[in-house]
């Protein structure tokens, strides 16, 4: 795909060979997200950073990219703060803030908000998630964990995904991220992807079909134990009760009073020593909920080897890093504009 001035709405933008070409440039960016150089390449250019439902790593992480290139961030993560709480539509803040700033990330809790504000902009919209629809970031630097994390066990080599084994675990029916990584899914080759969800929350079934249509083997799993056995990577995810109908609600309450995700879809140390092949990776978008006994991924297998979920958050940067290269046309002036810092970086690696 052409990527200079491009919106990045959806996962369904990027083909293989886009894939390939965005991993190769993470890895000529990352000493620079790792502040081993520093560079200028994007001095003068401002990001409008604008965040209408919580977050903390996309938020931060799309700031950190584009200072980290030199450019500028303005914010707002407060949409009460913003015109929006005066009813202000989509289209007048697009219209205004592509006049203050050169690109526009995007988080809104309505699925197609990107897509209706992209076409107001006059600057490239990035969709930091929209709704239950779409995360295209969170899905790439989930697949370049997956590439990277393959590389170190030398089982695929760095730059295929086939015939990947993969577990997605929770709430697969509003988890936007699981929505973008399957688009991203259907690019690989004979991919195995099991599908561990209490019933009402599954995945929808048009994503479903873009797997299947890719010649991938699906299963519907309602038992975590039997779809986690044997596959390569687990990908946990929150249950999104925010985003629940007032029955899946209900639903949900009922499911916590029974103790449901604990019993059933909760992975820990014990269920992962017991029950996984020793490789199998642990991934998860974040946040985990911490309140007691809510999220798949329990916190006592913080230090285990295989949990990539801090790794997939450094990720971050370097995608987002490449994709605000990419859109500006600037992969090549980087290292033009690079000098190396007074200062060393203090950051333990996060292996
Ligand atoms: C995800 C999101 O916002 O969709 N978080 C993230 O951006 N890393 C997942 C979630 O909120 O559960």
């Amino acid at each position: 795909m052409k990527f200079r001035g491009t919106h990045i709405l959806s996962a369904d933008q990027f083909s293989r060979d886009d894939l390939k070409h965005i991993f190769h440039i993470a890895d000529q960016i990352a000493p620079y997200a790792q502040r081993k150089k520093i560079t200028t390449v994007l001095h003068g250019a401002i990001l409008s950073n604008m965040f209408y439902e919580p977050s903390t790593r996309t938020r931060i992480s799309f700031g950190c990219a584009f200072n980290l290139l030199g450019g500028y961030v303005r914010e707002t993560a407060t949409p009460e703060q913003s015109s929006v709480a005066k009813g202000e539509s989509l289209y007048d803040t697009a219209r205004v803030l592509s006049g203050y700033s050169d690109i526009i990330v995007l988080r809104h809790p309505e699925a197609g908000s990107a897509e209706t504000f992209s076409a107001a902009s006059r600057v490239p919209v990035i969709n930091g998630g929209d709704g239950d629809n779409e995360h295209p970031s969170q899905a790439l630097l989930d697949l370049y964990t997956i590439y990277k994390e393959f590389h170190k066990k030398e089982k695929n080599g760095a730059a295929s995904i086939d015939g990947l084994r993969i577990a997605l675990v929770g709430d697969l029916k509003y988890g936007r991220a699981v929505h973008s990584l399957c688009r991203l899914l259907a690019l690989g080759r004979n991919i195995k992807v099991n599908l561990i969800s209490p019933h009402h929350l599954a995945l929808p079934q048009k994503i479903e079909d873009i797997l299947t249509a890719a010649g991938h083997e699906v299963n519907r799993n309602h038992n975590m134990v039997s779809g986690i056995t044997h596959v390569d990577i687990i990908y946990a995810s929150r249950i999104q009760s925010e985003r629940m109908l007032p029955s899946e609600a209900n639903q949900f309450n009922t499911d916590m009073t029974d103790d449901l995700y604990r019993k059933t879809y909760h992975l820990n140390k014990a269920i992962y020593t017991q029950h996984c092949e020793p490789n199998t990776v642990i991934m998860h978008p974040l946040p985990r909920d911490s309140r007691s006994g809510l999220d798949v991924l329990d916190d006592d297998l913080n230090e285990h080897p295989n949990l990539a979920i801090f790794r997939q958050t450094d990720n971050g940067t370097i995608i987002r890093m490449c994709l605000f290269a990419l859109i500006f046309n600037v992969v090549d002036q980087i290292d033009t504009y690079t000098y190396l810092p007074a200062w060393k970086n203090l950051r333990k690696s996060n292996v």
